[in-house]
């Protein structure tokens, strides 16, 4: 299959769908690859550099479009400045195209993509489940909004983020407020705190909390009962006393902290307004407002999408191209995503592409098959996490009473589990000799005590633990060192080595662990 990498057009748009090492991964799988030149000028990438991965760099544009079958894209099509044609138009009709789509937003864009008969995969319809993680490019391309909303917030805030103490005074550390959670929202959190910002944050997934302060920063709190984790791992629609008190909070947020990076947003609406401009005015003069919902319409009132305004001394970001703006970084992340998806659809070795409608990610993205409307899809399942049980309508009897009866049922559960494995426990002992049961009851106990141990330990926190315990496993290295000094020639050679092999599992286990929880920790 020919793979063409159309140059973006998109104003002020840097980033490129395909790079050199993405491009030499796709002529592994058996496709041919046809850049336009310049293409990657933008993100620091030559046309030298695509053709020493084995591309083919044409100077005409139309002819990308026109030769290729599938047409690889960041920026959703749009009417071409020179060539006189939208983009849909310049796709040869059956062709494949995948790229950011926004079809909600893009009801035109799919006319013309129909008329084309065009199959028509959107990186912005991938569903967040775990499978589909390689090719999630709406949270590659969020983390880096959240990190680079923080560089824009500290190019205009005139202090410093961290606190210092110098010969020439005292500085106290900046306050930042993260509103929303989510992969943007956690990016911006860790970055504030690694440049020595107090970093607050607040959203309405209590699931999130945990994430929040193991980046080390403060969870805030709403004395509301209700959660806001939905369908598919976002959030849902909260009611309307609900944005009442949390906007509250934010109105006596905004008259402490520094800087608001506000990234609130439910799929498919609105942005919610949570900044008012009575809340931006009763910030300090010099305060940095980032609104990265500035194109869903922002979650400030004051927000000019694509646009830094000052409104009451304080800067308003409304930037709507923030990965744009580290082009190299966000071509990079964003050409593997795009990469691990047409490997999915390549399932044959000579290289043809086959859109499995079966496969929950691939359904999932599919926004047109040969020229027919699959989009929406069918719901995705629910999050893996456990929901509080609802509240009962005009009060709380009805929740209480199924939490007892949960904890009833729980506790007869766990009685006749314990009895069931005492019976059996007692029935060994009646028959297996005395050795073997010391041995049994203290590998019994052992992984009692093992159970116990990981079952509280935070599932953010899991890695860590599993490098952890296979540092302490080392422990074996007690028997090649009680045999080192063997008289056969034999033991001490595999003794020796059991030794250096065991050393390597105990300083690796530890190191790696080590690097691990120092991610979770800000300086
Ligand atoms: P996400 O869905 O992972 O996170 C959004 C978070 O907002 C969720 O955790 C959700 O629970 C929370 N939220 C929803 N309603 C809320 C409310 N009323 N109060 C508090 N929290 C609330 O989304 P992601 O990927 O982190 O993106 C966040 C925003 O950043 C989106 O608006 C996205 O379009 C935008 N974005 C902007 C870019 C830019 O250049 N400006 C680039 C990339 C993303």
């Amino acid at each position: 299959m020919l793979i063409g990498v159309p140059k973006e057009i998109h104003h002020d748009e840097h980033r490129v769908a395909v790079t050199p090492q993405s491009a030499e991964r796709l002529l592994k799988l058996g496709h041919s690859v046809v850049v336009e030149a310049g293409a990657g000028g933008m993100a620091n990438i030559t046309d030298d550099a695509f053709r020493e991965a084995g591309a083919n760099v044409l100077p005409d544009g139309r002819a990308v479009w026109e030769q290729a079958d599938l047409v690889l894209k960041v920026r959703p099509p749009e009417p071409h400045p020179t060539h006189g044609a939208h983009e849909a138009e310049l796709l040869r009709p059956g062709g494949h195209i995948i790229s950011f789509i926004l079809p909600a937003q893009n009801p035109d864009l799919l006319q013309r993509l129909q008329a084309r008969n065009a199959t028509v995969l959107a990186m912005d319809a991938i569903p967040r489940i775990s499978r589909a993680q390689k090719c999630d490019a709406l949270s590659s391309m969020a983390n880096i909004a959240g990190y680079r909303a923080v560089v824009e917030a500290t190019a205009l805030f005139g202090r410093f983020f961290g606190g210092q103490t110098t010969a020439a005074g005292s500085m106290a550390p900046a306050k930042v407020l993260v509103i929303g959670a989510g992969v943007a929202g956690l990016a911006a959190i860790g970055a504030a705190g690694r440049l020595g910002a107090v970093v607050r944050a607040f959203d309405t997934r209590l699931e999130v909390r945990q994430q929040i302060e193991s980046l080390g920063a403060e969870f805030l709190e709403l004395d509301f009962e209700e959660d806001g984790s939905g369908e598919g791992g976002y959030a849902k629609v909260m009611s309307p006393a609900f944005i009442e008190a949390e906007m509250d909070l934010f109105a006596h947020q905004a008259m402490e902290v520094d800087v608001i990076v506000t990234t609130a947003l439910i799929p498919g609406k609105p942005a919610p307004k949570l900044i008012t401009a009575s809340m931006v005015q009763s910030m300090r003069e010099g305060s940095v407002i980032v609104d990265l919902a500035a194109e869903q319409g922002g979650n400030c009132e004051l927000t000019e999408p694509g646009e830094v305004v000052v409104r009451h001394g304080v800067s308003i970001i409304g930037h709507t191209d923030l990965p744009s703006r580290m082009a190299e970084q966000s071509s990079l992340l964003y050409a593997n995503n795009v990469f691990h998806l047409v490997d999915e659809l390549t399932s044959e070795a000579d290289g043809s592409i086959n859109v499995d409608m079966g496969d929950e990610m691939i359904r999932g993205a599919t926004i047109l098959m040969a020229g027919e409307l699959t989009w929406p899809p069918p719901a995705t399942k629910a999050p893996a996490t456990a929901a509080p049980p609802p509240a009962a309508a005009g009060g709380q009897a009805g929740p209480e009473v199924e939490v007892k009866d949960k904890g009833l049922n729980d506790g007869i559960r766990s009685a006749i589990t314990m009895l069931v494995g005492g019976a059996i426990l007692y029935g060994i002992g009646l028959y297996a000799p005395a050795s073997f049961m010391v041995h049994f009851t203290i590998f019994v106990l052992s992984c009692f005590v093992g159970w116990q141990v990981i079952w509280n330990v935070a599932p953010a926190l899991h890695t860590p633990l599993m490098s952890v315990t296979n540092a302490i496993s080392g422990i074996v290295v007690l028997g090649p060192l009680l045999m080192v000094s063997d008289s056969s020639l034999t033991v001490v050679v595999l003794a020796t080595a059991a030794i250096v092999l065991a050393t390597i599992n105990i300083a690796g286990g530890f190191v790696v662990t080590q690097r691990m929880l120092q991610m979770f920790r800000t300086s």
